[in-house]
């Protein structure tokens, strides 16, 4: 028994769509908690006016009958409510009438840092906007609506999970960081941190490689838009000191004075507190264009001038905290199985009783 996430939907399309498999029956489903996730994710101080047009709200089309999940596959949608103004631009099929409203024109300035360039080589596109459009982290609304969904059943077995910028543009006085940036028309980027406190240990296996725990964790991460960096517990810190220094002693009561592991051993958890940390890199749509090339005339150009956030490092510490409440529900589906939502906590609570943990 594992979780399965499908998601779909492009920037300016008329929606983002998951899809969540693996669910067990019976977990009650608070769809204002998801929809504050869904808003905490456009808040922060940098964003851009899209974030005044969007005010995400989530809509569920199967899988849920009276609040409560029926252990089928559940569909969120997240309509796109600035779809409105690219009706033609963004119609799935051949529009009809005349062209109107926004992405009307074949974009062909790519942007440096953006999926512009390697995505239309890739896919053999003539127009940037059919590879920019789902690039865009804007698909990171339907994340955080499946992470929202994890969150809940994690609550089932006291598992919280939480995320906190540390840093943007490097500084922790980030809206003095970030009037600056925006005043000379840059960008900047940040590192956040989660949390997730409650995890029993045992989540996750040395037994392969796909199995550890960490590595789920830092590909989860990696695979947000953005993220060029991830540390587990004290990560690279941990490269410049020795082993007398960098292990966290086991003292009776199986109770550890440090956690520089981060609350993982081997790729299992080991039941300290996980800490993971990601850093982004600055976001690379400048108001101030970076060169690039015009791909209609192969003359340097601009590139892209699009509507942009100065920094989503807030963002981000949302969306990386959905990703590490997916890998840690994955992770506990796995381990504790069960069809109903009972079976599934029943199942954790005797593996408790059996390693005698408690915290
Ligand atoms: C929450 C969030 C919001 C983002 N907003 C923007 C943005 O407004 N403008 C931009 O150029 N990039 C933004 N990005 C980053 C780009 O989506 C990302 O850099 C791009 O898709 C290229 O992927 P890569 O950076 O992983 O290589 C955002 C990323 C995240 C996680």
């Amino acid at each position: 028994m594992t979780l399965g996430l499908t998601t779909a939907g492009e920037s300016h399309g008329p929606a983002l769509v998951a899809i969540v498999t693996g669910l067990p029956a019976g977990l009650v489903l608070d769809r204002t908690a998801i929809d504050a996730d869904l808003r905490r994710r456009q808040e922060g101080y940098g964003r851009s006016p899209r974030q005044r047009i969007e005010t995400d709200q989530v809509e569920v089309l199967a899988g849920l009958r009276h609040g409560r999940t029926l252990g089928t596959p559940l569909a969120l949608v997240v309509p796109n409510r600035d779809h409105a103004n690219w009706t033609w631009g963004m119609s799935p099929w051949p529009p009809e009438g005349e062209p109107g409203g926004k992405g009307t024109k074949p974009v062909t300035l790519p942007r440096p840092g953006h999926a512009d360039l390697a995505g239309v080589l890739k896919y053999e596109l003539d127009d940037v906007r059919d590879a920019l459009e789902r690039a865009s982290a804007r698909h990171t609304a339907a994340f955080v609506a499946a992470g929202a969904v994890a969150k809940a059943l994690l609550a089932a077995i006291s598992v919280s999970v939480s995320g906190i910028v540390l840093e943007i543009g490097g500084s922790a006085d980030w809206p003095a960081a970030i009037d600056a940036a925006r005043a000379e028309r840059d960008t900047l980027g940040g590192v956040v941190e989660v949390r997730a406190t409650g995890a029993p240990p045992g989540l996750g296996s040395y037994a392969s490689k796909e199995d550890r725990l960490d590595g789920r964790l830092a590909a989860a991460l990696m695979g947000i838009q953005a993220v060029k960096g991830v540390e587990i517990g004290d990560g690279f810190a941990l490269a410049r000191v020795r082993g007398s220094e960098a292990h966290d002693e086991i003292r009776p009561g199986l109770r550890r004075d440090t956690n520089r592991a981060g609350g993982i051993e081997a790729g299992i958890s080991n039941g300290e507190e996980i800490v993971v940390r990601a850093a982004m890199k600055p976001l690379p749509t400048l108001m101030r264009p970076l060169a690039s090339v015009d791909l209609a005339t192969g003359e340097p150009a601009e590139a892209l001038v699009e509507r942009s956030d100065v920094a989503a490092v807030e963002a981000l510490a949302v969306v990386a905290e959905a990703a590490v409440a997916w890998e840690l529900a994955r992770a506990a589906r796995e381990k504790f199985g069960g069809d109903a939502l009972g079976d599934f906590a029943a199942a954790h609570r005797a593996y408790v009783e059996r390693i005698a943990w408690t915290r």
